[in-house]
């Protein structure tokens, strides 16, 4: 893709982010699957991730991480134009999860639609509303990623089901003045190696019926030393991308907000851009892998902890099923 062009400018007004009171600890788990507290800390830094409840859904937590945003922007339901919704875990497959959270936020003068792009999703939808905001199709855009990954999980499969968790975060975003707001945005997918992260049945290719279920088909299945290779790799040359295009170094760069899977992937993608660890924000001990909602959850933690102030220039990058892959560098 080319590069984006930050004029006029468009950037985040308002952040927020919710997820479900109830933690799973690795300790919960080792009495599910033959895992250890030890095993899960070393190898991935998870200690706990928020599991939401039986009628807990995602449009549940994508509203209320949209309602915080909107509180936060000081805009009203009335006054969004369009929402996106990320998520890899909508509540159904239709309608879409941003309907349903149209409907419950009462913001009926919006589109609303999702995307599907893993845990890029929060990445490509700032673009797509970035890009209306810039056609003059919309003013204010609400960009959501949320996720209840505990739903597909197989509690059965140690190799995936201590990694994920849920929760949700939300953005608002609209014009700004010069010189802020989204600087470049990159967006990459590679849908070659799709096999590599996947959730098999419950679409046209394997419609649910009695054999998908008993095959355990409508659970994640990951190759996870792949996708941690991929990701490592593809990360750091987005955010090389992205730097190039906003004419920077690695230097200057307030913080780093990396797509929050693994610590070691998240440890090795800083090494790589030379980036120490006092500039990356870290939460993955505490949710787990919440997919699309990991970066607004950690955007919005980072300015709640105070490690994300105005001034600052902010990398995103997000690595996920499809493959995708994206970044995006924001003065806030
Ligand atoms: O958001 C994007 C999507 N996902 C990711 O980014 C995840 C990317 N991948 C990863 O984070 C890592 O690859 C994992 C954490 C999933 C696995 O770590 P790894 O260092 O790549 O381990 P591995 O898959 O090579 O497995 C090493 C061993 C295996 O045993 P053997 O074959 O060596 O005997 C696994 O069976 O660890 C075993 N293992 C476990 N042991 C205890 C796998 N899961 C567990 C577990 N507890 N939960």
């Amino acid at each position: 893709m080319a590069p984006y062009l930050p004029d006029p400018p468009v950037g985040i007004v308002g952040i927020g982010s919710d997820a479900p009171a109830q933690l799973l600890t690795n300790h919960d788990l080792e009495k599910l699957v033959e895992t250890s507290d030890e095993w899960i800390v070393e190898r991935t830094g998870i200690r706990t991730r928020h599991i939401a409840d039986d009628k807990t859904t995602t449009s549940v937590l994508a509203s209320n991480a949209a309602r915080r945003a909107m509180a936060d922007a000081g805009v009203t339901p009335e006054e969004i134009d369009v929402i996106v919704v990320g998520t890899a875990t909508p509540d159904m497959l239709f309608p879409s999860t941003a309907c349903l959270v149209q409907a419950e936020i009462g913001a009926r003068n919006a589109a609303a639609f999702d995307l599907a792009a893993a845990c890029t999703g929060f990445i490509y939808g700032l673009n797509v509303i970035a890009g209306m905001i810039r056609n003059g199709t919309c003013e204010t855009g609400l960009v959501i990623g949320a996720e209840t990954l505990s739903k597909i999980l197989d509690f059965q499969d140690r190799t995936t089901c201590v990694l994920f968790g849920d929760g949700a975060g939300a953005a608002i975003l609209k014009r700004v003045e010069n010189g802020k707001g989204l600087l470049s945005v990159r967006m990459l997918s590679d849908g070659t190696l799709g096999d590599m992260l996947k959730l098999p049945a419950g679409g046209s290719l394997h419609p649910a019926t009695h054999e998908t279920v008993d095959l355990r088909l409508h659970y994640i299945k990951m190759s996870g030393n792949n996708v941690f290779k991929s990701a490592v790799k593809s990360m750091t040359g987005i955010v090389r991308q992205g730097l190039n295009d906003v004419g920077i170094g690695p230097g200057e760069i307030d913080l780093l907000i990396p797509h929050q899977a693994n610590i070691r992937i998240i440890e090795a993608t800083a090494k790589k851009l030379r980036l120490p660890m006092e500039k990356v924000f870290v939460n993955v001990h505490r949710f787990g892998n919440t997919s699309a909602a990991s970066i607004p959850i950690a955007l919005d933690e980072a300015r709640s902890q105070g490690a994300l102030q105005d001034g600052m220039t902010v990398a995103v990058v997000a690595f996920g099923a499809g493959f995708t892959w994206g970044s995006a560098i924001h003065r806030f």
